[in-house]
């Protein structure tokens, strides 16, 4: 309803205005010249990498998953991406996520020698020219010390631009490769410790001798409840064996 209101109230003034500028067609058709002219000048695209402090360094970049290595001579390459969500879209086929941050650490005579960061949001890349910029993607450089180096980022952005159908990046068939499995294992290499630190409150647990399980005249909550140190041993124990039971399967 309010949107036809204001359709009709929108030609309403329309016609309007046509009929007042009738004799003033000539300084309307001059302003709206005008203004063409200054949107053409606002036009002006922003400078290559002139985002690039928008990257901040990627503090976190140890929870990453390395998806990728390369060595080259006496040149060697981890790629870290920081979430599982990035390469599962990847392999999906989809775009990366906002908030994707891919990081190059380069080691160089076995010693750290530069860490080389992409990251992409939501927007990012709109004040480059569409034939220059890499998506919504920005990147920075950064010293073993984890400082900004001064570079020459546009140079970032000429390269990877010819990765675009990879969404500009060169790792992409290790991405979709990656083995997704392999993480979970090995971060559960160690299961105990995520499976102690789970919040065991709101769980109830109550002890049911085998012969009473098919029962349906007990109440199953009410009976024999197990509490405190007791209760998060039980919980603990069943989440043990069914992680445990998910590889003998
Ligand atoms: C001359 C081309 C070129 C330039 C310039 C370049 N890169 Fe790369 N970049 C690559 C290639 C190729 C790889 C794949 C790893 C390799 O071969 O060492 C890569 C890998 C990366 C990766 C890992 C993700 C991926 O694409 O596989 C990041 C992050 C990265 N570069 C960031 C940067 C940053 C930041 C700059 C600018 C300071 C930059 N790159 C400049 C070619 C380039």
């Amino acid at each position: 309803m309010k949107k036809h209101l204001f359709y009709s109230l929108s030609l309403l003034l329309a016609l309007t205005l046509t009929a007042c500028s009738n004799n003033d067609n000539e300084t309307l058709e001059t302003s709206i010249q005008n203004q063409e002219e200054t949107s053409q000048q606002n036009q002006e695209y922003a400078e290559l990498g002139s985002g690039a402090h928008l990257v901040k360094f990627p503090e976190d970049l140890e929870e990453g998953i390395v998806f990728a290595t390369y060595d080259r001579g006496d040149i060697h390459e981890d790629i870290y991406v920081n979430s599982k969500e990035a390469i599962e879209a990847a392999q999906n086929g989809e775009e990366f996520p906002s908030d994707t941050v891919i990081t190059l650490v380069g080691y160089k005579d076995g010693e750290l020698d530069q860490y080389l960061v992409m990251e992409k949001r939501t927007g990012w890349g709109s004040q480059y020219s569409p034939e220059e910029r890499n998506g919504e993607w920005e990147y920075q450089a950064f010293t073993p010390d984890r400082k900004v180096r001064e570079d020459n980022i546009g140079r970032c952005f000429t390269c990877h631009a010819n990765q675009e159908r990879d969404d500009y990046i060169n790792s992409m068939d290790q991405m979709k490769e990656f083995d997704l499995g392999e993480i979970s294992q090995s971060k559960n290499s160690s299961t105990e410790a995520p499976i102690a630190a789970m919040p065991t409150e709101d769980w109830k647990i109550s002890k049911i001798s085998a012969h009473m399980i098919d029962s349906e005249v007990i109440n199953k909550e009410a009976i024999n409840v197990v509490d405190g140190q007791e209760k998060s041993k039980v919980i603990q124990d069943v989440l043990m064996k069914m992680f445990l039971q998910q590889f003998e399967s």
